[in-house]
């Protein structure tokens, strides 16, 4: 059971070429998008030469074959993570469309009824419940930056109608507590809502154990392509739902003397041609996830956050930010007198593609007192010795700023 990430990186074609200072591309921005082994690619490609053609509306084989493709990918998420039926995946563009579709069902809220969310969200999963009329209340972090059960139960009552929490940090790493935090939702009778943008990359996913009612995510963020993504949620919640765009493949009826009837779930939510090249590719990154011995992956992506949060902790002038907290390998840091943009700026030319800013999440950056931090976030495929070339870059930092 020994992960050798030599081998493992070899099918991304990407990790392999140079960045535009011809420095080997050292890709430390993870959280942000991951990159694409060969087979994700590979099935766009073929996708695209054999199968291309639209679903739902072929009667011919070739279409046949697209809705193959679009259905299986369905049934596997399904199977992957769990969920009861395949009709409780809702494919969207990503975790954003996601979390705004979710919010639409909600315009009913007054403010005597209250959402929930925690301080470390992503604007995604911020910006869609500020436009309703319910009141937002946020739960805090500890000292150590994870989730504060105690001021959850706090904030809890009969007045709490949804309570929609990241389940890993885009900015800390935090992993939150999603079974407990559904648990207690479901205690006071509202509905509990994951964000999984950053959790589909680090491991199986079980939404009937997390006992959530929906789990959102983007098939970027774990070797899928960018512009497609999916939403599970519990079919006796989607049934209640409203479509949320209207067009094509949705409808039973239309007339215009007479108001439209829809389809059932899924069908109902996904109206127009979907993004079925992207599906492609989501389906085979799902096979490859499924296909990774996630035992070995998490000793050996443990061992490099370790090495990461050692090495930042050691380099002078650094503060790692909550370096204690329960964490994946996004890690972010803040120099006492370099803006991050800078420190960023100087990776780059190192060959290192850091990210620097407010990473989506003012608010937590207001919590953490910054303007916004230098961020490194680990995928399976990084190795210590790409985490080592922090030393140099570091150390440039300083001859450069001092
Ligand atoms: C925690 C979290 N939620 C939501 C999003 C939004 O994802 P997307 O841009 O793929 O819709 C991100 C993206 O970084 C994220 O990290």
């Amino acid at each position: 059971m020994n992960f050798d990430v030599h081998s493992f990186r070899q099918q991304f074609p990407i990790l392999n070429t140079e960045n535009h200072f011809h420095k080997p591309l050292i890709y430390f921005d993870n959280a942000s998008t991951s990159q694409l082994p060969e087979p994700v690619i590979e099935a766009m490609n073929i996708h695209l030469r054999h199968h291309n053609a639209n679903v739902h509306r072929g009667v011919y084989g070739l279409s046949a074959q697209a809705e193959e493709v679009y259905e299986s990918t369905r049934r596997e998420i399904a199977q992957w993570i769990h969920a009861r039926e395949p009709r409780e995946i809702i494919f969207n563009s990503g975790t954003t469309e996601g979390l705004n579709f979710l919010a639409s069902q909600f315009t009913n809220l007054t403010p005597t009824d209250e959402i929930i969310l925690f301080i470390q969200e992503h604007h995604a999963n911020i910006l869609p419940w500020q436009r309703l009329n319910g009141t937002i209340r946020v739960v805090s972090m500890d000292e150590k930056g994870d989730f504060d059960e105690n001021d959850f139960a706090e904030k809890l009552s009969k007045h709490t109608k949804i309570v929609s929490v990241t389940h890993i940090s885009n900015v800390l790493g935090t992993i939150n507590p999603v079974k407990k935090i559904a648990q207690m939702t479901h205690s006071v009778g509202a509905i509990c809502i994951i964000d999984g943008a950053q959790s589909m990359g680090c491991g199986p996913i079980d939404v009937e154990d997390m006992e959530c009612d929906f789990f959102l995510t983007s098939a970027h963020k774990a070797f899928g392509p960018t512009g497609i993504g999916w939403l599970y949620g519990r079919a006796s919640l989607l049934e209640n739902f409203k479509p949320y765009h209207v067009g094509g493949g949705i409808i039973e009826r239309v007339r215009f003397d007479h108001p439209a009837t829809f389809r059932e779930i899924p069908a109902r939510f996904e109206a127009g041609t979907p993004n079925i090249l992207g599906i492609a590719g989501l389906r085979e990154a799902i096979r490859f996830l499924r296909s990774m011995d996630w035992e070995a992956v998490q000793i050996h992506s443990e061992k490099l956050k370790n090495l990461l949060l050692e090495i930042l902790s050691n380099s002078p002038g650094i503060k790692v930010l909550k370096p204690h907290n329960h964490r994946t390998g996004i890690v972010s840091f803040a120099h006492k007198h370099i803006h991050p943009h800078d420190i960023a700026s100087i990776f780059d030319g190192e060959g290192i593609a850091g990210r620097a800013g407010h990473h989506c999440a003012q608010p937590l950056m207001a919590a953490l007192n910054v303007h916004g931090t230098v961020r490194i976030s680990l995928a399976p495929y990084n190795t210590p010795e790409e985490i080592q070339t922090l030393i140099p870059a570091l150390e440039q930092v300083d001859r450069i700023f001092s």
